[in-house]
């Protein structure tokens, strides 16, 4: 389905096109790098080196991380390898794509109840908060969660750069008629930004359970196979962290948590759980805003 915007025809498909000439196709292009390099067996801290290396401001803020107070090393560390050795393969990955899509949001533009800083600050918390499920919950590493987390509501800056006069109506549609943001866009346009992020993942060649668990955030009954954990996993970190007051969009309705404490049933995942990895999140948000480099 598609909806007139301007006199323009917008599907998923249109979106995603106009969204490939813009400059969010280079965070797709990091993303499907380190992606790549994290499944390749033989990928090493060398190849991720590289491909810092080659973004001066990328490879300014990963130095500058190094040597901040956080990681409390004595001496100076000068050069990406060090930095990698020092923070860790997977801490540099993170945050070269934190880095990366953080700085789309860095101008604070409002519609409503949306802003790009809210909507960064969410994804954030929702990234960190599936990670610590991972590790908390299931006991794994949770390698790329943090990364499919980061990118879950990445169809929602594409709706707001590429179809701006849809989005603005929708968030007018979604306060006037007190409805949840997913069920007013999926009503006013036929798709939802699930699907937008969804289609935009799989044409950066993402691995196909990241593009699932991006297209199912919102409909965690339905994933199913290797796609259930993950997909579920940020849908119950979404809904803890616009709880816990990282939404940038209006409190959860009572359909929405809901379907949510089912999901965290389904997981085995108990409330109380998740309200200290809730605390663990905040803490962490504290500590990223304080840090200075994040957008937030
Ligand atoms: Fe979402
Ligand atoms: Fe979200």
């Amino acid at each position: 389905m598609a909806v007139s915007s301007g006199g323009n025809i917008e599907t998923v498909e249109s979106l995603v096109e106009k969204a490939a000439g813009s400059e969010l196709a280079s965070i797709g292009e990091l993303a499907g790098k380190i992606m790549r390099t994290i499944r390749n067996p033989a990928s090493s801290a060398g190849e991720l080196k590289d491909l810092i290396e080659v973004d001066p401001p990328l490879c300014a803020k990963v130095l500058s991380r190094a040597n901040s107070a956080f990681y409390g090393f004595k001496r100076e560390i000068s050069s990406i390898q060090d930095a990698i050795v020092f923070i860790g393969y997977n801490a540099v990955n993170e945050l070269a794509l934190s880095l990366k899509v953080g700085k789309l949001f860095e101008s604070d533009r409002s519609i409503g109840f949306y802003s790009r800083k809210a909507l960064w600050a969410h994804s954030l918390a929702v990234a960190v908060c599936s990670k610590l499920i991972y590790r908390r919950e299931y006991g794994e590493r949770g390698d790329n969660i943090y990364s499919t987390a980061l990118l879950h509501d990445l169809g929602v800056i594409v709706e707001e750069q590429f179809a701006h006069d849809s989005f603005k109506a929708t968030i007018d549609a979604c306060v006037k008629d007190s409805q949840c943001f997913i069920e007013t866009e999926r009503k006013q346009r036929g798709f939802g930004h699930p699907e937008l992020g969804e289609a935009m993942a799989r044409q950066w060649s993402l691995p196909e359970w990241m593009s699932q668990a991006i297209g199912l955030h919102h409909d965690p009954a339905r994933a199913l196979g290797e796609f259930a954990v993950p997909a579920k996993t940020i849908h119950a970190a979404d809904i803890s962290c616009r709880l816990n007051g990282f939404g940038w969009e209006p409190e959860p309705r009572e359909a929405e948590l809901a379907e949510w404490r089912g999901c965290l049933a389904s997981l085995g995942i108990k409330e109380k759980a998740l309200e200290i990895i809730g605390e663990e999140v905040k803490a962490e948000m504290k500590r990223l805003q304080e840090a200075g480099d994040l957008y937030l």
